[in-house]
C-alpha cells in the first residue's frame, strides 16, 4: 500500500522495518512502485528504476526474507493520475490519450492540485513504456523480491489502456477489446518470459470508477478476455479488487467468470475480515484473501485474527505521511 515514505523515490530503512514488522504475512504485495519515472504521480512513492532504488529496495526483501516472509513489488505506474511538481526533472505526464483524470492531487511544494492534462504517447513510447515494466520486474528479482504483481487497477496507466473512457487511440492499443487489452497482456507475457510466470501476478479492478477513471459498457467482456489470455500466459495470480464488482449482478458473474476461466490463484480483496474471508475461500474458490487497511494498522494481523484479538484503527491522517509515526508505531502483541 502506498505510504509516501520514500524520501527522493528511494526505498530506506524505515521503510524495511515497516515491511519486516508484517513478515508473518504469507504473502506480503508491497506497495506501488514506478517503473520509470514517469510511473511517479504522487508524492514521495518508491522506484526501481536506478541502481540507488535497487539497493535500497535489497534491505526490504532481505529484512522480509530474515523473518521467514515473502514479498512481492508492485509495479505501479501512474500514468495521468500525477502532476509535475511529484515528478523527477525531465519525467512527462503520458497516457494512452490526451484526456484528463480530473482528479485532486496532493504535492509537497503546491499542496492540493488539479492532476494535470497527460500527453498522448506514440506508439514507440507505449512499447518502451511495456520494457520499462520488464525491466522493473528484472530489477525487483535482482533486488530479491519472490515477484512482481502488474498494477492494472485504480485507474493507473494499465487500467486506462482498458477503459475507452480513458483511450481513444486508433492504433493497435485502442479501438476494441483485444487492442485495448493489448498494453496489459504484452506487460503480462514480457514480464512472465523475463522472470518466469510463477513470479508474475496483476491486480485488477473491475466496475471501480476509482481515480477518474469511470464505468464503461463492455467491462465484463473485457475482463473475461483479459482472464482467458492470462490463463494462457499462465501467470501465478489474478488479484481482483472485488467491492465494486459485488455491487452488482453482472460485477458477480464477472467474479465467478474469471475464477472459471484463470486456473491459477485467485486473490479477492477489499473489506474482508475473517469471517468473510473464509466464506470466500470456502465458496466462492478464492484461494487467497489480501488484507489492507487492517494490516497497515496490526502488523501481527494473523496473531490477532488466529487469536481472535482485538485490532488496532488505522489512522487515517497518517496513511501518507513522511515519518514513523502511524507507520512503525502500531502496537504489535505479536514482537
Ligand atoms: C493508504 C492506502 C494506500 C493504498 N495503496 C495501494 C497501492 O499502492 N496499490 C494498490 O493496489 N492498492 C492500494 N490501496 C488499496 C488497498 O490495497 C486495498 O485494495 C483497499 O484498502 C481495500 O482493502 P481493505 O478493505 O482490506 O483495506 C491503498 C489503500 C490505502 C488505504
Amino acid at each position: 500500500m502506498t505510504r509516501c515514505r520514500a524520501l527522493g523515490n528511494v526505498p530506506n530503512d524505515l521503510m524495511a522495518e515497516y515491511y519486516a514488522q508484517r513478515a508473518s504475512a504469507g504473502l506480503i504485495i508491497s506497495e506501488g512502485v514506478a517503473p520509470s519515472p514517469n510511473g511517479l504521480g504522487y508524492a514521495r512513492i518508491p522506484g526501481v528504476y536506478s541502481p540507488a532504488q535497487i539497493e535500497g529496495w535489497k534491505k526490504v526483501a532481505d529484512a522480509v526474507h530474515q523473518k521467514g516472509g515473502k514479498v512481492f513489488m508492485q509495479l505501479m505506474h501512474t500514468g495521468r493520475v500525477s502532476h509535475s511538481a511529484n515528478m523527477p526533472e525531465g519525467a512527462k505526464i503520458v497516457a494512452p490519450s490526451a484526456i484528463s483524470a480530473d482528479g485532486d492531487m496532493w504535492t509537497d511544494t503546491q499542496g492540493m492540485q488539479k492532476t494535470e492534462l497527460p500527453e498522448a504517447m506514440t506508439t514507440a513510447e507505449v512499447e518502451a513504456t511495456i520494457q520499462e515494466y520488464v525491466q522493473a520486474a528484472k530489477n525487483a528479482i535482482a533486488a530479491g523480491f519472490d515477484g512482481v504483481e502488474i498494477h492494472a487497477a485504480n485507474g493507473y496507466l494499465p487500467n486506462q489502456f482498458l477503459n475507452p473512457g480513458s483511450n481513444t487511440r486508433t492504433d493497435q492499443y485502442g479501438g476494441s477489446i483485444e487492442n485495448r487489452s493489448r498494453f496489459v497482456l504484452e506487460i503480462a507475457r514480457q514480464t512472465a518470459e523475463a522472470i518466469g510466470a510463477d513470479k508474475t501476478g496483476i491486480r485488477f479492478s473491475p466496475y471501480n470508477p476509482y481515480n477518474g477513471i469511470g464505468y464503461f459498457d463492455e467491462t465484463f467482456a473485457t475482463y473475461d478476455y483479459l482472464s482467458s489470455e492470462l490463463n494462457k500466459i499462465g501467470i501465478l495470480y489474478i488479484h481482483l479488487l472485488d467491492g465494486a464488482a459485488r455491487g452488482k449482478e453482472e460485477g458477480l458473474e464477472l467474479i465467478q467468470k474469471i475464477r472459471k476461466n484463470f486456473e491459477g490463484i485467485f486473490i479477492l480483496n477489499s473489506g474482508y475480515n475473517a469471517a468473510r474471508a473464509t466464506h470466500a475461500i470456502e465458496t466462492e474458490g478464492a484461494d487467497l484473501i489480501a488484507f489492507g487497511t487492517s494490516f497497515l494498522a496490526n502488523p501481527d494481523l494473523p496473531y490477532r485474527l488466529r487469536n481472535e484479538l482485538e485490532l488496532n484503527a488505522p489512522n487515517t491522517a497518517t496513511f501518507y505521511t513522511a515519518d514513523a509515526v502511524g507507520y512503525t508505531d502500531y502496537k504489535n502483541h505479536a514482537a
